[in-house]
């Protein structure tokens, strides 16, 4: 019987084993999360969702209270299309969380960062620019495209002196979206590294309309494989979305795929990002408190516990501070919701939006729950303590089941 670690991912040279953990926007994947990941031999992914609350957060910089700062003249408008980044100062943030982690790094593994197209951050080509290029001069080992087509982002750093050498890949949810992809950037002549096919069970954001679950990862992969031979391409494919065990894994490895990307078993580790009250919510989660719905205002359904604050609440739009689901036009589609109850309620202390949610605001706090569809499986991989919680694992512990796992077991902490 075959376990992960009978399987190695390639990249050139470099033999990796073959698990990535998949990025956590708003820092639940976290550095110490993927800096494990990468001592152990694998792939783990930072994200640059919020990257300059994040660089606040870790770093001590002041760079959102600067932006509010700035624009606090606008907070009452409903118009938040004056509302920019300062490029330098997104450049700064990025090269922060980048560079730092990087310093931290050891072992044999990689880190990559997952970047969304979503975050359209009131000028979407100059700021993904920034972010791209930013990642890459601190030394970040991979660029995960995500949350969008990305048709023009190899385009954004064609001139990039890295933009061979790292390895950089894309998340699709089919293969239309990576014929796309490929079709947009041939005259790159630069190929993807890897392609991460994203099912229907992923955390975060899907791919797909709320007929997700006609859906299944195992067919997805398998027209992304066809797909590729027939192209005559030999890209390392990657599956993700719902694979919870070693053997889950290796019945994809076994399948042809180059890796597994994963991420929900990693929510409840002590590295994950989450605080510890909200790990408990993930632990306790049944099937039935698990949810996919439309209130994120990127227009991607989104899955999560439906005992999320962000659900139903009606703050204020966070814009000077956050922004970075503006679009081109400086418009978010929480903020129409949000002016709308305002309008329906005059003179109401507080309005409650139930269509959308401030997703800036909420992925800051932990308050919007995402997660993925398998969830409710987190409390078997664990014990239950004296008090009723249940213990935290590590992120070396999980790592080590899905890398060493077989027969569908999962091994208990400690
Ligand atoms: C809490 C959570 C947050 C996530 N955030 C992001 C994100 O910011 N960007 C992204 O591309 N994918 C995101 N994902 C998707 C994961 O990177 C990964 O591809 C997927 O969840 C793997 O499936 P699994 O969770 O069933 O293991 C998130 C997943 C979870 C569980």
């Amino acid at each position: 019987m075959k376990r992960v670690d009978d399987f190695r991912l390639r990249f050139g040279k470099q033999e990796l084993v073959p698990i990535v953990v998949g990025g956590m926007g708003v820092d639940i994947s976290t550095a110490e999360l993927a800096l494990e990941v990468a001592r152990l031999g694998g792939i783990g992914h930072i994200s640059d969702a919020l990257v300059q609350s994040v660089s606040d957060r870790r770093y001590g910089t002041k760079f959102v209270s600067e932006k509010l700062k700035k624009y606090k003249a606008n907070v009452a408008s409903s118009d938040k299309s004056d509302v920019h980044f300062n490029l330098a100062v997104l450049e700064e943030a990025t090269r922060n969380h980048v560079s730092r982690t990087m310093e931290a790094k050891r072992g044999d593994g990689m880190i990559f960062i997952n970047c969304m197209e979503k975050l359209t951050m009131n000028a979407p080509r100059e700021t993904l620019r920034v972010r791209l290029s930013a990642a890459l001069d601190a030394g970040i080992d991979g660029i995960t495209l995500s949350a969008g087509l990305h048709l023009g982002s190899f385009a954004l750093i064609e001139d990039h002196p890295r933009f061979r050498d790292a390895r950089l890949g894309i998340i699709v949810s089919s293969a239309r979206a990576l014929g796309m992809f490929l079709r947009k950037n041939a005259r790159l002549q630069r190929l993807p590294d890897f392609v991460v096919v994203e099912g229907p069970l992923a955390g975060g954001h899907l791919g797909f309309g709320l007929d997700w679950a006609k859906y299944d990862l195992r067919t997805l992969v398998a027209e992304v494989q066809a797909f590729l031979k027939t192209e005559h391409l030999d890209i390392p494919v990657i599956a993700a979305g719902g694979i919870f065990t070693g053997s889950d894994a290796v019945s994809f490895l076994e399948q042809g795929v180059a890796a597994a990307q994963v991420a929900t078993r990693f929510t409840v580790t002590r590295e994950c990002g989450l605080p510890a009250k909200v790990k408990q919510e993930y632990f306790k989660a049944s099937e039935e408190d698990i949810e996919v719905n439309t209130i994120s205002p990127t227009g991607y359904p989104m899955r999560m516990l439906k005992g999320s604050p962000a659900i139903g609440a009606g703050i204020r739009p966070n814009c000077e501070a956050y922004g970075y689901l503006l679009d081109a036009s400086g418009r978010c589609s929480y903020i129409d919701a949000y002016n709308r109850e305002v309008e329906l309620h005059p003179g109401a202390k507080k309005v409650k939006v139930m269509d959308k949610t401030c997703l800036c605001t909420h992925m800051r706090n932990f308050d919007c729950w995402t997660c993925g569809q398998t969830t409710y499986r987190l409390k078997d991989t664990t014990r239950r303590l004296p008090d009723g919680s249940y213990q935290v694992l590590s992120a070396e512990q999980v790592f080590l089941d899905y890398q060493f796992s077989v027969d569908q077991k999962i091994a208990l902490p400690p």
